[in-house]
């Protein structure tokens, strides 16, 4: 069976000092590989600067890998155009991707919308996605984003990434900034959920408690490396010293 994700050598080095170009040929990511299944989570734990970000942006093309593949249900991400690429691909970020001017119903059925669903059928799909995620529909649907709380507009944000049913899911500190309490729910809801969508996850988040919780595998990223790939409890017995260091602060 094809994997929701396969990522094999990826790298990434910035433009160099060359003519018209502004960057440094810096890598900031360098001999990633690694899979996940369907209803695997694998978390990315690092610290802030060691690539957690860039290595999503390389899986969904929002930049270019500079060396390796990357494999999404069992296609070469580089072999298909951007829309089709991102259709397969839900993405979720903190804070920002809800379309403010939106409301939680448009927002949600963007994708729907865009591959041409008939509008009752994205209409039920809103109401069950919104239902999924522990909104009432009545409540929320009709309001725009600045009407939500955070933890609110994370839960929209979740059920708009599902929204035309990708394989894979890409989560970027999707709890980041939430207050403590919001956040264990959140995590416990997201928790009870992972194993029933059957997706491949890869969840990045720097909090080494909300990464064992939640994943099923952990990826260590250290100074654009993956320094570490194992199970939770793999991680919390490693000799590893940046895994050490995470688990002292657990
Ligand atoms: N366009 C860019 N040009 C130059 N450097 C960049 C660019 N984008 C990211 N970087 C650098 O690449 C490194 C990795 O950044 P990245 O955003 O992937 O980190 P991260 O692990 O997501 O960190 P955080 O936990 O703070 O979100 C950082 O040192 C960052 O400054
Ligand atoms: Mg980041």
């Amino acid at each position: 069976m094809t994997k929701p994700l396969e990522v094999q050598g990826l790298g990434y080095r910035l433009p160099g000092k060359g003519k018209g170009e502004t960057g440094n040929g810096r890598l900031l990511v360098h001999e990633v590989s690694f899979t996940v299944g369907a209803g695997e989570t694998l978390v990315l734990l690092g610290r802030s600067g060691s690539g957690k970000t860039t290595t999503l942006k390389l899986i969904n093309r929002l930049l270019e890998p500079t060396v390796g593949e990357v494999r999404v249900a069992g296609e070469r991400a580089a072999d298909l155009p951007v829309t089709r690429l991102r259709r397969r691909i839900g993405y979720v970020i903190q804070e920002v991707g809800l379309f403010p001017h939106f409301t939680v119903e448009r927002n949600v059925g963007l994708v729907p919308r865009l591959d041409g669903w008939p509008p009752p059928r994205i209409a039920t799909r809103v109401r069950d996605l919104l239902a999924l995620v522990g909104l009432d529909s009545d409540t929320f649907a009709r309001r725009y984003p600045h009407e939500l709380s955070g933890g609110q507009r994370q839960r929209v944000g979740v059920a708009r990434a599902l929204a035309a049913d990708p394989p894979l899911l890409l989560l970027d500190e999707p709890f980041g900034a939430l207050d403590p309490i919001t956040r264990v729910e959140l995590q416990r809801e997201f928790k009870a959920l992972e194993g029933r969508l059957g997706k491949g996850m890869v969840f990045v988040t720097h909090d080494v408690r909300e990464g064992l919780l939640l994943g099923t595998r952990i990826g260590l990223m250290l100074q654009g490396r993956l320094a570490f790939l194992g199970t939770p409890d793999e991680f919390r017995r490693s000799e590893h010293p940046e895994c050490k260091a995470f688990m002292a602060a657990a």
